[in-house]
């Protein structure tokens, strides 16, 4: 079986990007499962309702989040009701939202889980390798096949993560820097591991935020505010896993990148 994953979708120009590639990326990869992160979906910040519902509607199995996914207070209204919506599964006890899914796909089922760093990302936030055994330990009464999105900032946390998770999960795929890593390989014991699956959205802007504004901060320490820009090039990052569903072991994670500088082809 296939999972296609795609990276951090931002504001509305990702949106669009996944309503034109996605069938085309479909179409020519055929995935079992998709997942999208959609933590940026938003305007750059969270997610609502809406835009969840659309992203299942286009296909998507689970869409999971990262430290970005309470940022629109929308997600208050409909997260409790959200059955394919994860969300970082180390916050503290207390805040609303799974940190796992299940999606049944013919007879197979995939344990989708979302997990963040904790290393530079600015959030309080329970240790990831300890909470990530318990959701494996539970994961694994039902399914063989797991997928990880690992929200975080540091190279670092993310391979030492890998190692962690190595023969125990099935792919982990690293989001939060919107800057696709060209690492993708498969660990000694059957692992797919990516560092970064990049973002999609603004393609000339900073991170997917309108570059001017991310230049004046830079040149001037002053406050600014951050905006997504709504028209202009746009990419889409993401990656695709291969993968043995009775055993969960995969074979093959191959990158997705799709921008005026690598175009997509049939
Ligand atoms: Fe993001
Ligand atoms: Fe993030």
């Amino acid at each position: 079986m296939k999972i296609l994953f795609i990276g951090d979708c931002v504001g509305s120009i990702g949106r669009e990007m996944i309503t034109e590639y996605l069938p085309k990326l479909k179409q020519k990869y055929k995935p079992t499962v998709t997942i999208i992160n959609g933590e940026n979906s938003a305007s750059g910040r969270g997610i609502t309702e809406k835009i969840y519902k659309n992203f299942l509607l286009q296909g998507a199995n689970a869409v999971t989040l990262g430290n970005h996914g309470f940022d629109n207070r929308d997600i208050f209204s409909f997260i409790d009701e959200a059955k394919y919506l994860v969300r970082p599964a180390n916050y503290p006890f207390g805040a609303p939202g799974v940190g796992i899914v299940y999606v049944k796909v013919n007879e197979t089922l995939v344990a989708v889980i979302n997990l963040q760093g904790r290393t530079f990302m600015g959030q309080d936030l329970k240790d990831p390798f300890e909470t990530i055994d318990q959701l494996v330990s539970e994961a694994k009464k039902k399914t063989n096949v797991i997928f990880v999105d690992f929200h975080a900032e540091t190279t670092s946390e993310k391979q030492a993560m890998g190692w962690h998770l190595d023969g125990r999960v099935s792919a982990i795929v690293g989001t939060h820097t919107h800057v696709q890593t060209s690492d993708n390989r498969i660990l000694p014991e059957g692992t797919a591991y990516l560092s970064d699956a990049g973002m999609t959205g603004p393609y000339d802007a900073v991170l997917g935020m309108n570059k001017e504004a991310v230049l004046r901060r830079f040149k001037t320490q002053l406050p600014t505010r951050f905006e997504v820009p709504k028209e202009g090039r746009g990419i889409l990052s993401g990656c695709l896993i291969t993968l043995d569903e009775k055993s969960g072991r995969s074979s093959k994670i191959e990158r997705i990148l799709i921008n005026d500088d690598h175009p997509f082809y049939e």
